[in-house]
């Protein structure tokens, strides 16, 4: 039984995409799950701000739970601090969430593809090297979207969405173009697989929706030492935890993390 810890850290509920993941790939792995709920949503954030409240941040958050490795489960954070990270902290390793830009660019058969994310991650330098040494040959649309992540929100918790806003947020991904049309909507978003079913109901014609969350587990199982052959039961006293920096989570938001099998941790960050 590993003892310390994987941390996963979101503004909200987003990341909980990647922990059910991780969840498959470690069933004897022990999860800290961190919503920033307090500065949600990141999308609207400036980047120096932003990325100063990050750092300061982790040093709390690794003091406190000492992981073994922290998974950034959140792409408007990665794209702007995953760097900052390793370089304060060169002892810990973090697993970033980018935009899958890389796979979107090899799968595309009509070379249009459309990336949904914050309003954060679509300005970043980091996304448009990613489109630069990636998909050179595509005609790669950024869509930052206002009202996703908080749409999400809503929905993961009260289980209701307006299906006319999601349907406005996703219609700049669809373009058509000399005969060809978009294939493939890279979810650059931790918070929209929640949301794909109804993107899928509100869309123009079908695509190919990329979520990313298994390949990010993966990568967080790959840099674990390897785990004995027979899985050990958890321990009844050792559960996965969630915690919100405002220490005040709403009664949806502590049913919602209960069904994710986390116990919800009183106090602020
Ligand atoms: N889940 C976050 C992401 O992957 C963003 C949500 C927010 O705007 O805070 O980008």
């Amino acid at each position: 039984m590993a003892e310390r810890p994987i941390l996963f850290f979101d503004s909200g509920v987003g990341g909980l995409t990647v922990l059910r993941e991780a969840r498959v790939l470690m069933p004897d792995r022990r999860f800290v799950y961190v919503a920033d709920d307090k500065a949600f949503p990141y999308g609207a954030w400036e980047e120096p701000a932003l990325k100063a409240h990050i750092l300061a941040l982790f040093v709390r958050l690794l003091e406190r739970f000492d992981p073994e490795i922290s998974v950034i489960a959140c792409n408007t954070a990665s794209t702007l601090v995953i760097d900052a990270l390793r370089d304060k902290f060169p002892g810990h390793p973090f697993v970033g969430t980018v935009p899958a830009i890389k796979p979107a660019a090899e799968r595309t058969r009509s070379g249009l593809v459309s990336v949904l994310a914050t309003p954060g991650t679509v300005k970043r330098q980091y996304t448009r090297d990613l489109i630069t040494n990636w998909a050179s040959k595509c005609h790669v649309r950024l869509v930052g979207s206002d009202r996703l992540a908080g749409l999400a929100e809503i929905y993961v918790r009260d289980g209701f969405v307006d299906e006319d806003s999601v349907r406005a947020e996703i219609t700049p991904c669809f373009l058509e173009q000399d005969g060809r049309r978009t294939d493939i909507v890279v979810l650059a978003c931790t918070h929209y697989p929640f949301l794909v079913n109804r993107m899928r109901k509100t869309a123009p014609w079908p695509v190919d929706w990329i979520d990313p969350a298994e390949a990010i587990a993966r990568r967080a199982l790959s840099l674990l030492p390897a785990a004995d052959s027979e899985v050990p039961a958890k321990l009844p006293d050792r559960s996965d935890i969630a915690i919100f920096t405002s220490g005040k989570a709403e009664f949806a938001s502590r049913r919602l993390m209960q069904g994710f099998g986390l116990v919800l941790n009183g106090g602020s960050l």
